[in-house]
């Protein structure tokens, strides 16, 4: 069953991402359509091919999200003086978490000289040299307005930057009139055609969806921690409960989408380590108004309706639409209590895991007044160490990976000094 396109996937890591930062993403967009243009000039990729370039194309920054979180205005900075530290991280971050593998490596090098590139054994290694010259030109036309002109880097042709890439990208900038495109908005519509060739497998999709989830760790690992737990406690619960294969991938990808919004709320507020004053709340409550605003019209309507009725209760004192039980399926009702349940047993910036007892007089009396379900949160009571024992094994081996990258990074930058 079909709950999202390809095509919508990629719009929706765009729009996603775009909560963060959205001139990073532009960026990404418009140093694509270069690269989109070049490339299909070139003449040897396929079409389908030239869509997964455009998407990694686009992406190509996705590691200053979390190492430059506090200069993302900064464009010049990143990208000119301290590049290392972005392409290792986004290196990785497609390296373990997308369907791309094989394409990762363009993103390591999109800022490596062209003299050092060109020595190595890879096959896309001129995608990255196409990535590094369409960022530059990106950049400076940017920044300088009339003053810039693209023959200003002629002088690095052949040692920072690839000849044959310069050349391709004078002719194509002139046939295509790639600069007045930029600036009005015009190549947008072209880069979305190419996209519609978009096919990924659903192995895939799951893949990138998955990766889209582990994006919240930009703005704090604790969300990914809690991200993964809240997904197991609803496999178990959902095992549990008589719920059909159609229902359990359905909240399967619910609870794997249903914080992506936090990544519209600003960082200071998601890591406060003390308890939110009232004005604070409000704000993090908003982040289901804007997972509903990237995830609108790409996600079916019932996926879409778990994600967004997570923090409603079956006595109306929920948000934002303060539903009631009877309006509500028995997947947004087992979010419910995993999300709460992972509220209280993971630790937060103020206050250490709450203990078993505490955990439970908390859901038994959040289920005598109706706001969660009874039967749900009985099940999970009922089974409490089995379900909890079993989620911190399979998070446990889940978060590996992800430390793993994470750690991997902090290593290489400190060999690097970053
Ligand atoms: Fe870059
Ligand atoms: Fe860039
Ligand atoms: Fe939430």
């Amino acid at each position: 069953m079909e709950y999202i396109k390809s095509k919508d996937i990629f719009v929706l890591m765009r729009n996603t991402l775009r909560l963060i930062h959205p001139r990073l993403m532009d960026h990404g967009s418009r140093v694509a359509y270069m690269v989109y243009k070049m490339l299909e000039e070139k003449g040897i990729y396929e079409e389908f091919e030239l869509a997964d370039i455009v998407m990694v194309a686009t992406l190509h920054d996705i590691g200053a999200y979390k190492t430059e979180a506090g200069m993302l205005n900064d464009m010049l900075r990143y990208e000119s003086r301290d590049s290392r530290a972005h392409t290792i991280y986004g290196y990785l971050f497609f390296k373990y978490l997308s369907p791309v593998e094989d394409l990762a490596k363009v993103i390591m090098y999109h800022h490596m000289d062209y003299e050092q590139l060109r020595k190595m054994d890879y096959a896309y290694k001129d995608i990255a040299a196409y990535i590094n010259i369409a960022e530059k030109m990106d950049i400076y036309f940017s920044a300088m307005g009339s003053q810039f002109n693209m023959q200003m880097f002629h002088k690095q042709a052949g040692t920072r930057l690839s000849e044959e890439g310069l050349n391709r990208f004078y002719e194509v900038a002139k046939k295509y009139d790639i600069f007045t495109k930029l600036k009005t908005g015009e190549y947008k519509e072209e880069l979305e055609n190419i996209i519609d060739y978009m096919i990924f497998s659903n192995e895939g999709k799951k893949k990138f969806l998955e990766m889209l989830m582990y994006c919240t760790g930009f703005r704090s690992e604790q969300s990914v921690v809690d991200s993964i737990t809240t997904i197991h406690i609803c496999e178990k619960l959902a095992g549990r409960l008589t719920m059909t294969e159609d229902m359990k991938e359905k909240l399967y990808y619910g609870a794997l989408l249903h914080d992506i919004g936090m990544l519209a709320i600003p960082k200071e507020i998601v890591e406060m380590p003390r308890k939110l004053n009232s004005d604070e709340i409000k704000k993090v409550r908003l982040h289901v108004n804007a997972a509903e605003k990237v995830l609108g019209n790409m996600l079916r309507e019932d996926v879409l309706s778990i994600v967004l009725g997570h923090h409603e209760r079956g006595d109306g004192s929920g948000y934002p639409k303060r539903l009631r039980a009877q309006q509500m399926g028995s997947e947004q009702k087992v979010l419910q209590v995993a999300d709460s349940v992972t509220g209280m047993t993971n630790k937060r910036a103020y206050r250490e895991p709450l203990p078993r007892e505490k955990v439970i007089e908390n859901l038994s009396e959040e289920a005598s007044l109706d706001r969660l379900d009874r039967q749900i949160v009985n099940t999970f009571i009922n089974s409490y160490d089995d379900i909890m024992q079993s989620v911190q094994t399979e998070s446990a081996e889940v978060m590996k990976m992800y430390q793993m990258l994470n750690s991997q990074y902090a290593l290489v930058s400190k060999r690097f000094k970053m």
